[in-house]
């Protein structure tokens, strides 16, 4: 086997297009450059008339919606509406029996594989924290850079300084700075949770998917949670699935999309308060 501090072969196999080191102390500078989205036409997803079926099931029935670039968009509905099968579906664990499925205007996401979605920029969060329990905190983010990527490995000693700085920013971003050097088993609930967010960012995802991020927490860390995502705006659009309305509203305000889905599709979208006036949403959902 090669070792890691063999230059010669570490630049030889680094793929060109995929890396790039940013000399920018700015904001959320790209330290790995995606494929880039075209988000040109101001949408960073859109399913149309998607279908899955299990075994004669229709989970996904003619589903459509978009979201634009930057968005947070809450997504909410009954058991069973098909909510978690959707953020399969555009993670690639799920391939539509139909439909279209786009990141940005040319990444057809029922073309790409689990691996080549996450690494477009599809980042997805889900219930459960996985964190590495006996690393600390900071290692954890260090750890969500590297993954299992062989080129990450070997330019490592290149992208410390600008990883440092990442590191940084994600503390900031997540009021994690002084937990930095605990040990992630020792954290709550919630701070594991704002952790498995931080280690989400900085892979620099351009839509992170959030599948009921707030179950399970206090109505302390619920908040803490509703305060990092509003945070995160601007610096990559969201879909979260949400059932907690106080959660909901902390993310919508007054004037967000909040997209209600039933039966495998969208029952109703608009703001919060429309869509909680909604007869058919009060009927199927709200009102139960
Ligand atoms: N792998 C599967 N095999 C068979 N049926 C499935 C599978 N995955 C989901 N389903 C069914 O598809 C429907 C939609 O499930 P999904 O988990 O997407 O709903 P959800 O909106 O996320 O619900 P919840 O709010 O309970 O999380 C459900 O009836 C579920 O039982
Ligand atoms: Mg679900």
């Amino acid at each position: 086997m090669r070792p890691d501090y063999d230059i010669s072969w570490q630049q030889a196999d680094a793929p060109e297009a995929s890396v790039s080191v940013s000399g920018e102390a700015t904001g959320m500078s790209h330290l790995v450059v995606p494929g880039e989205i075209d988000t040109s036409h101001g949408l960073i997803l859109y399913l149309e008339n998607i279908c899955v079926s299990f075994d004669g099931f229709r989970a996904l029935n003619d589903l459509s919606l978009s979201i634009k670039t930057d968005e947070l968009r809450c997504i909410i509905g009954p058991n069973g509406a098909g909510k978690t099968t959707m953020m399969d579906v555009i993670t690639g664990k799920t391939r539509p029996d139909s439909g279209r499925a786009f990141l940005g205007q040319t990444l057809d996401l029922t073309r790409l594989d689990e691996p080549a979605i996450a690494q477009a920029g599809v980042g997805r969060k889900f219930q459960k924290p996985t964190v590495f329990e006996h690393h600390s905190v900071w290692e954890n983010l260090e750890l969500a850079c590297a993954g299992d990527k062989r080129w990450f490995r070997a330019l490592w000693a290149v992208l410390t300084p600008t990883i440092k700085r990442r590191v940084e920013e994600v503390l900031a971003l997540t009021h994690l700075e002084h937990q930095a050097h605990v040990r992630a088993g020792q954290l709550s609930h919630g701070q594991k949770q704002r952790l498995e967010i931080g280690m989400l960012l900085m892979q620099q995802p351009q839509l992170l998917l959030l599948d009921e991020p707030a179950a399970g927490m206090t109505d302390e860390e619920t908040a803490q949670l509703a305060e990092l995502l509003n945070r995160l705006r601007g610096h990559c659009s969201m879909m979260v699935v949400e059932h907690d309305m106080a959660f909901v509203a902390a993310l919508a305000g007054e004037a967000g999309l909040v997209t209600v889905m039933a039966e495998g599709r969208v029952l109703a979208e608009g703001t919060l308060d429309a869509v909680q006036r909604d007869e058919r949403v009060i009927e199927s959902y709200l009102g139960r």
